[in-house]
């Protein structure tokens, strides 16, 4: 009751001033203390206490990972952090859509930079080492005005991977102008190859260490299989689906809709599972071993079950934390328990990407497996 209403009192803040405050409430310890209940998932190297995580943009300098334990989120993901310290673009530059349940940033990588993030991270891997079974990804990007922004994510490489428990390649943010180029081909290739090097020459002791891509929902068939082909080609360990959205749905009834920026949220949530679904079926077809990561409008147990029925082995989520308040990973949890002990489903890798069309898994979220036909 108490979080619900200090929710509705942030919830009437300016969104910027809203998340500042968020983040020195969890540094100082005024939290929820949740009651654990998990949903683990073991995907080979990466072992994730619970499926649910923090998407990046929330903790961008990594400042407050140990709190985010208690939210009961199996894994965060930092950054996105950039070599430089970066301001970002001028405010305001967050804008909440309260009658849509979304959110439009235009951002622009605000950020403390690389060496203000080591030593948080440093810091926290003191009390809990690479392999503890809360996850940490590491989301890196170039600056703005990076004479080679290339080179940006090898050092960024370098110097985080051995905090990190995957890298997550930033390819898709629509407000760092053309970031969104690497997702072709040639530039894609290259970008991962200066991010292994960064790995190889850092000092982490997992060579190997898991790699994601994570890509723009505002992509056609063609850019999604080719995103496809070179994670898979490049032995990528998997992809994160999907970021913010330049798109407007003409159904949107907020007055701010037409902000410029990245939309999330709600709205979101059709768009990207449809990438979402596209890319489990190419993967499914050609029998390609990449892990995907779901985010886009997850705020229920609901949306959250469909994301894994389509294709998702982990799912993350940002806007419906500051629509539903930090007990929305305990409510999807909980309610993910029980569809899946309505569906007589024991392990959830079990139920990854066995549905074709992101309807019909609705459609299954809602009744369960028994009117569905395969
Ligand atoms: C205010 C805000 C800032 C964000 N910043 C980043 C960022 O720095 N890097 C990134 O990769 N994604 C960023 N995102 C995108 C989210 O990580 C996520 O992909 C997207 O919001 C979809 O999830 P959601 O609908 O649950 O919010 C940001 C999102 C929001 C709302």
């Amino acid at each position: 009751m108490i979080w619900k209403f200090i929710t509705f009192f942030v919830r009437k803040l300016d969104p910027e001033i809203a998340h500042k405050l968020t983040i020195k409430s969890l540094k100082i310890g005024l939290h929820p203390r949740l009651n654990q209940s998990v949903i683990p998932v073991n995907l080979g190297n990466l072992i994730c206490k619970n499926l649910l995580g923090i998407a990046a943009g929330f903790d961008k300098n990594a400042e407050v990972i140990n709190k985010v334990h208690f939210l009961n989120f199996g894994f965060t993901e930092v950054g996105t952090i950039t070599p430089m310290p970066q301001h970002g673009n001028s405010k305001p530059r967050i804008f909440r859509l309260e009658k849509d349940k979304a959110i439009i940033n235009r951002n622009g990588f605000n950020n403390l930079g690389m060496l203000e993030a080591k030593k948080k991270l440093e810091h926290y891997r003191k009390s809990f080492p690479v392999g503890s079974n809360f996850l940490v990804g590491v989301n890196i990007g170039p600056n703005k005005d990076s004479e080679d922004r290339f080179n940006d994510y090898r050092v960024l490489a370098e110097n985080l991977s051995e905090f990190a428990d995957y890298i997550s390649i930033n390819v898709s943010s629509p407000n760092t102008p053309n970031l969104r180029d690497f997702q072709k081909k040639e530039n894609l290739e290259k970008v991962i190859n200066f991010v292994k090097d960064g790995i190889a020459i850092s000092k982490t002791f997992n060579k190997k260490l898991p790699i994601f891509l994570k890509i723009a929902p505002d992509i056609n068939q063609q850019t999604l299989n080719s995103i496809i082909e070179t994670a898979h080609s490049q032995k990528i360990f998997g992809l994160i689906i999907s970021n913010t959205t330049l798109d407007r749905d003409n159904n949107l009834k907020s007055k701010k809709s037409n902000e410029l920026g990245g939309l999330s949220g709600k709205p979101l949530f059709k768009k990207s599972t449809d990438i979402l679904s596209r890319a489990n079926k190419i993967i499914k077809n050609n029998n390609y071993k990449l892990f995907i990561i779901a985010a886009g409008g997850v705020s229920d147990s609901k949306t959250a079950y469909v994301k894994i029925l389509c294709g998702a082995h982990l799912v993350q989520l940002y806007s419906s934390l500051t629509f539903e308040g930090p007990l929305v990973a305990n409510k999807i949890i909980s309610g993910m328990l029980e569809l899946m002990k309505r569906d007589h489903i024991k392990n959830i890798l079990d139920i990854v990407g066995v549905i074709d069309n992101p309807k019909e898994a609705m459609n299954v979220a809602i009744n369960g497996f028994k009117n569905h036909k395969n």
